[in-house]
């Protein structure tokens, strides 16, 4: 079967209801600190693509119990320290930055060396910012340039410490968590504002940990050796997937969309804010709070005039998966939008704020772009005449479905390849723009 899809016609207006799949950022959290308790631990809605996936075929090779049918899923762990594996054990990330850093931060008391692997697009991706602070629990990395294949050897002996997390990753923030479970005393981190999946389930879980919330960033104290009891969790759903299609609305013609059950964190809703800024409207409905977590029901809109704007930095972090889609908004406002600071952007699955600026020059979008800005001269009469080839991405998820909306909201005659990226965050992704009428072959 072919791996690209053709597009050729705009999506024509549509009045509909989704359903999105379930958050990857919570799925993942949720099979590896299941794997850390005695106690059976069940998730529905769990998210069943390729970095999930991953994620449970690390924990088997650890020796945890688990089962799947459906998008149900039961994990018995072996409790804090308790991965039961063979000598020489290799571990494959594949696609997933979050469960290859993640993984690290429990294994830093691995008794036998383990090594861990991935997909050519998570081996260019840098690893020594994991490596550093878990290095000064006690284990001892050696890598390709802080880069994987990566083996870690733990210690029985690991020593809390004190980390400043100063990129506003949530990653790297969540590793040392992690990694603090399961040692004596107390860390204490101080990280840049970032998604906070990691601390609402510390704290549902009632484990030791305690936050101070400043202006920019959080202070962090956790105590480890504390039983982690049973994680049962309804895992709602993703809004980083549910932003492909909150963007196709606003750019499409008299269309109104109704999705539900999202997880509307606040460290996750940058894309809101700064879409809210640009004269896209969504109506929250029936906001409610579950296991620490916000969830709302979204009402969307297409917007009848786009906004410029001047990105606030603060939203950097709370938006950092949806600034390609951001930026398609941007090629459609009246006048020059400037987003700043995102070096980060470069780190990801690709190199995002250069595949961001490429995207726009195929579709006639003057942008200048740095290692960390990009200024983007909007035009809201786009329409594509042309044809566009989009390939050679490292696979990245992302790139291919901005794409896709790009080709569906803006015309022209689109090819797409890499079309199986999908599967690593968004499995049903195709079927939702069907769904919606789209035509895509
Ligand atoms: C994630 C954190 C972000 C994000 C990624 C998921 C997480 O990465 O881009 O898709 O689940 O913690 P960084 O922490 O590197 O910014």
């Amino acid at each position: 079967m072919s791996n690209f899809v053709k597009i050729n016609n705009k999506i024509s207006r549509f009045n509909k209801r989704l359903s999105i799949d379930g958050d990857k950022s919570l799925s993942i959290r949720w099979a590896l600190l299941s794997s850390q308790s005695f106690k059976k631990s069940k998730a529905s809605n769990l998210l069943l693509s390729e970095d999930v996936m991953s994620t449970l075929h690390c924990l088997k090779k650890l020796g945890i119990k688990i089962k799947i049918s459906k998008n149900f899923c039961e994990i018995t762990g072996l409790g804090l320290n308790g991965f039961k594996y063979k000598s020489n054990l290799i571990l494959d990330a594949g696609n997933s930055g979050t469960l290859g850093r993640l993984i690290l931060g429990l294994l830093v008391h691995s008794k036998k060396k383990i090594e861990l692997k991935g997909d050519e697009s998570l081996s260019t991706r840098d690893f020594l910012r994991v490596i550093k602070p878990l290095e000064r629990f006690g284990a001892k990395f050696n890598s390709n340039h802080g880069k994987l294949p990566i083996k870690i050897q733990g210690t029985n002996y690991t020593k809390p410490i004190k980390y400043f997390e100063n990129k506003g990753s949530a990653q790297c923030k969540s590793a040392v968590m992690f990694a603090a479970l399961n040692t004596f005393g107390e860390t204490i981190i101080k990280a840049k504002k970032s998604r906070d999946h990691s601390e609402l389930l510390f704290k549902h879980l009632r484990l030791p940990i305690k936050i101070i919330k400043r202006k920019k960033y959080d202070i962090i104290r956790v105590k480890g050796k504390h039983k982690i009891p049973a994680l049962n969790y309804k895992i709602p759903s993703d809004i980083s997937s549910a932003s492909f299609f909150i963007v196709l609305t606003a750019l499409t013609k008299n269309s109104r969309l109704e999705i539900k059950n999202i997880n509307i964190n606040p460290s996750r809703m940058g894309v809101f804010y700064i879409l809210k800024l640009m004269g896209v409207k969504i109506s929250k409905l029936n906001i409610r709070t579950y296991k620490g977590e916000k969830i709302a029901d979204l009402i969307i809109n297409s917007a009848k005039n786009i906004k410029p704007i001047n990105c606030p930095i603060k939203f950097n972090s709370s938006a950092i998966d949806e600034f390609l889609l951001i930026f398609l908004v941007a090629a459609k406002a009246k006048g020059v939008s400037y987003f700043k600071n995102l070096s980060e952007l470069n780190q990801k699955e690709s190199p995002r704020l250069k595949w961001g600026s490429k995207i726009l020059n195929k579709i006639g979008i003057k942008n200048i772009v740095t290692k960390s800005s990009i200024k983007i001269y909007g035009n809201p009469n786009l329409r594509i005449n042309k044809k566009i080839i989009i390939k050679n991405f490292l696979k990245d998820h992302r790139i291919f479905m901005t794409s896709v909306i790009a080709a569906l909201s803006f015309g022209g005659e689109w090819q797409i390849f890499d079309k199986n990226s999908i599967n690593t965050s968004f499995p049903s992704f195709l079927r939702k723009i069907d769904q919606l009428g789209g035509n895509i072959r």
